[in-house]
């Protein structure tokens, strides 16, 4: 069984497919990270004239394996790969590996952008989760402040704002919910509820 969670920055989709790995007893991968780590080493050259190159260079040499995320959930973090997920060659070298993931004998649940449209368009259930930006910036920001750390709550939506307007304008027309896809607004719910209502709709589609 192939489970594709799809949905735009902080909109709960991470919390809900790790949820759904445990409920269905599937291996999870987060897709984000694997743009983030991507982003993160490029960090240094990101305005840099070649860094079309520089991306699909350290995209194709990813040690998937070695990604720790303690230093890659931050907001600054999400910019980068965004900034170097439009790039052709950096999603190609990534392909591969979610490919092979979703693909496991014992299924998969993946979480991303494009994973019920590109990277496992056969999934069994496809959710694209939906949530209202300031919403998302709050949930974020309490995460953050969670940890301990202060927050500067208008940047971080401003940083949402500008992720979700690269990710709409991303190559092939933008992210948008596979045809088949199941719409969860998770606007007014809390995270037990989302996780509920995901569960319900995996069920009913499989
Ligand atoms: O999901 P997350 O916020 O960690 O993703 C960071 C960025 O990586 C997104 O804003 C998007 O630009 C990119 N991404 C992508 N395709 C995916 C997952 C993430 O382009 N499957």
């Amino acid at each position: 069984m192939i489970i594709a969670v799809d949905g735009p920055a902080a909109s709960g989709k991470g919390t809900i497919a790790a949820a759904l790995g445990r409920h269905f007893n599937l291996p999870h991968l987060d897709t984000g990270l694997l743009y983030r780590a991507v982003g993160l080493a490029v960090k240094a050259h990101i305005d840099a004239p070649d860094i079309e190159a520089r991306a699909t260079k350290a995209a194709r040499d990813l040690d998937s394996a070695a990604i720790d995320p303690e230093y890659l959930l931050g907001a600054e973090v999400g910019v980068l790969a965004s900034r170097i997920a439009v790039f052709p060659g950096v999603r190609k070298a990534l392909f591969a590996f979610q490919r092979d993931f979703a693909t496991h004998p014992l299924g998969a649940v993946l979480d991303g952008r494009d994973i019920g449209t590109t990277i496992a368009p056969e999934a069994d259930a496809k959710l694209f989760i939906v949530a209202d930006p300031k919403v998302r910036a709050d949930r974020r920001a309490r995460q953050i402040e969670a940890r301990g750390q202060s927050v500067d709550r208008d940047k971080l939506l401003a940083d949402i704002e500008a992720r979700d307007a690269r990710d709409a304008a991303a190559p092939h027309g933008g992210f948008h919910p596979a045809d088949d896809a199941v719409l969860l607004d998770t606007t007014n719910l809390d995270i037990e509820a989302a996780i509920t209502a995901a569960i319900a709709q995996v069920e009913a589609a499989i």
